[in-house]
């Protein structure tokens, strides 16, 4: 697909069909999330990969029972590792190097005609418990992963002019 194609191709989709992933295809979307970038190069990311059915039943529970994600043949819960690197600093890259990783690889899952969910509101203590996850280590997405049941609608943005200004922050 082409670049621009795929970003426009790209939506939250919350139902799937049962067919399988291909290895090869799943092999794709998890080296496009391998070759982000990272502050200091730390890779500070761990990709969990769940296929089996009571698991991905548990998580969708331990994400605030939303159930379609457990329909999806591949459910991935992207973990983030401690690092020293700060941005600004205030805080850890942690959670924008993990989050540069997993739209990388939902944007190569949209390329493969496979959808996702970017999924946020989960019980971290719980999913860790679940997936055998040290306590240094925290969940930061759940991304279902299939291939859509629907296809076509679109969510609204805001406009370019209010989001973007010049030369310094205007309102
Ligand atoms: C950090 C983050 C957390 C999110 N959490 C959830 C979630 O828990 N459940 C859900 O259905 N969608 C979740 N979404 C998806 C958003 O609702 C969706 O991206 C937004 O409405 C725009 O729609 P689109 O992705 O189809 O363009 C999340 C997205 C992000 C980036």
């Amino acid at each position: 697909m082409e670049f621009y194609t795929v970003i426009e191709e790209r939506r939250s989709v919350r139902s799937f069909r049962v067919d399988p992933i291909p290895d090869d295809v799943l092999l794709r979307i998890l080296e496009a999330a391998r070759k982000a970038p990272s502050a200091n190069n730390f890779q500070p990311w761990k990709f969990i990969v769940v296929k089996d059915e009571e698991k991905k039943r548990k998580i969708a529970d331990f994400c605030m029972g939303q159930n379609f994600i457990a329909e999806a043949p591949v459910v991935i819960v992207a973990c983030g590792l401690p690092t020293p690197s700060r941005i600004g600093g205030y805080t850890t890259s942690m959670l924008v190097d993990v989050a540069i990783a997993v739209e990388h690889l939902i944007l190569a899952a949209t390329n493969e005609g496979l959808g996702t969910c970017w999924i946020g509101a989960f019980d971290n203590i719980k999913l860790k418990r679940l997936l055998g996850i040290p306590d240094e280590i925290q969940v930061v997405a759940v991304i279902p992963v299939g291939y859509p049941l629907r296809k076509g609608w679109k969510t609204p943005r805001k406009e370019l002019e209010e989001i973007v200004c010049f030369e310094k922050y205007e309102d």
